[in-house]
């Protein structure tokens, strides 16, 4: 096949070095954030399609692809093994806008289509390759749906860096299959290969009511906190009574479960209230968490990356727990991208409430992103502040 590559053709088998590079250095992460340890393409994606070569070359037309960070799994089963008509499921918005630029960067726009994490993504498919989840839930999730719905002889891969892998993952991928081991590692990263799918049910989404905060809180499997209220939540959940008592909409940024929203929504019977967030299984948590608390038609849901499609100055009341991660470079990152996407949806005079750890610098950003900033609460381990878009 022509590989879209200039110059190159696709060689079937174990991934050829020269021709795995060239893809690969046309991989980037845009628009997902960057930082210097950051990547497009790591040594699990590399792993992952060289153990699974055999099988996607005998089934060139029956693979799948969960949580791809940026193409290269996607782009590289069609570029390196002649994988065609890939169906992907990215649980992230970034992700899959990556994969669509990387595609058209690379020639190969068309070679793949984006479903829901569903029986229609894996429906008859022989080949599946997966970047591990950060969670158990979310391992168990894809787990059930690919054992449920794709061939009886599918192979199932899912790849991660060695750190992050544990054997409670062995153990969630025999709940929905009869034999599953794991490969030799590789530059720190290790595969898990499953086969013989068992007759599961789906147990997703998960609900718990939380009588003291008088709240049912549902989540699929790679919900941030699933069906807990995070600390961090609980805090700015206590100083949601003074935010801007007179607002008429409000807007949950990375809503997550969807606690938030709900909360402001029960709480205020005027209010406009809409859950943000760019993960899937986040916005399909947040929709049954308004449902299961009777408030479906009070709070509406949307995909997106950061609030880029609500109109911009039309919001009174931004609430957020931004994303953190281990590096505070990256934790940085990632939360000044919801403090600008709050700026730009705030009115003049609106206010952006956020709760964080109190280790991080986030103060100076929220003044410089979005306005003056007070403090509202602060223990040692959480802020609150309030900040006015000026
Ligand atoms: C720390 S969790 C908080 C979830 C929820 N608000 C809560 O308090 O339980 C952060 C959430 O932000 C979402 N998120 C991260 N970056 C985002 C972005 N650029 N646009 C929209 N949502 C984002 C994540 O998917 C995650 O659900």
């Amino acid at each position: 096949m022509d590989t879209g590559l200039p110059g190159l053709r696709c060689r079937s088998g174990r991934v050829d070095g020269v021709l795995a590079e060239e893809l690969f250095a046309q991989l980037t992460r845009e628009p997902d954030v960057d930082a210097p340890d950051l990547v497009a393409v790591d040594a699990t994606d590399r792993l992952l399609l060289d153990e699974a070569a055999t099988a996607i070359t005998s089934h060139p037309d029956a693979v799948a692809v969960l949580d791809d960070a940026h193409g290269a799994l996607t782009l590289g089963a069609v570029a390196l093994h002649g994988a065609t008509g890939v169906r992907v499921h990215q649980d992230l918005l970034v992700g899959e806008r990556a994969l669509a630029a990387n595609a058209e960067r690379t020639g190969l726009t068309g070679t793949y289509t984006q479903h829901a994490l569903d029986t229609g993504l894996l429906r008859g498919a022989r080949v599946v390759l997966a970047k591990a989840p950060k969670s158990l839930d979310a391992l168990r999730e894809l787990v059930q749906v690919v054992a449920t719905a794709a061939h009886p002889e599918v192979t199932l891969y899912v790849g991660g860096r060695v750190k992050h892998m544990t054997l409670g993952m062995n153990d969630v991928l025999a709940e929905g299959f009869t034999d599953v081991h794991a490969t030799l590692a590789r530059q720190k990263s290790r595969v898990l290969v499953a086969r013989g799918p068992r007759a599961v049910r789906s147990s997703f989404p998960v609900c718990r009511e939380h009588a003291d905060l008088g709240l049912t809180v549902c989540a699929h499997g790679a919900a941030f906190a699933g069906v807990k209220v995070d600390r961090g939540t609980r805090a700015l959940l206590r100083a949601l009574p003074s935010a801007v008592p007179d607002a008429a909409t409000a807007v949950d940024l990375g809503c997550g479960t969807g606690v938030l929203a709900v909360a402001l929504a029960a709480a205020r019977p005027g209010l406009t209230v809409v859950g943000v967030d760019q993960s899937a299984a986040a916005v399909a948590s947040a929709v049954a968490t308004a449902a299961a608390n009777g408030l479906a038609d009070r709070v509406r849901v949307v995909r997106d990356d950061a609030a880029g499609s609500l109109e911009e100055g039309s919001v009174d009341l931004v609430v957020c727990n931004p994303p953190f991660h281990a590096g505070v470079a990256v934790s940085e990152t990632l939360a000044h991208r919801l403090f600008a996407g709050a700026a730009r949806v705030l009115r003049p005079g609106g206010e952006l409430w956020c709760v964080y750890n109190s280790h991080l610098p986030h103060r100076d950003a929220l003044r410089r992103i979005v306005g003056p900033t007070r403090q509202v609460s602060r223990d040692p381990t959480f802020t609150v502040t309030a900040s006015t878009r000026s």
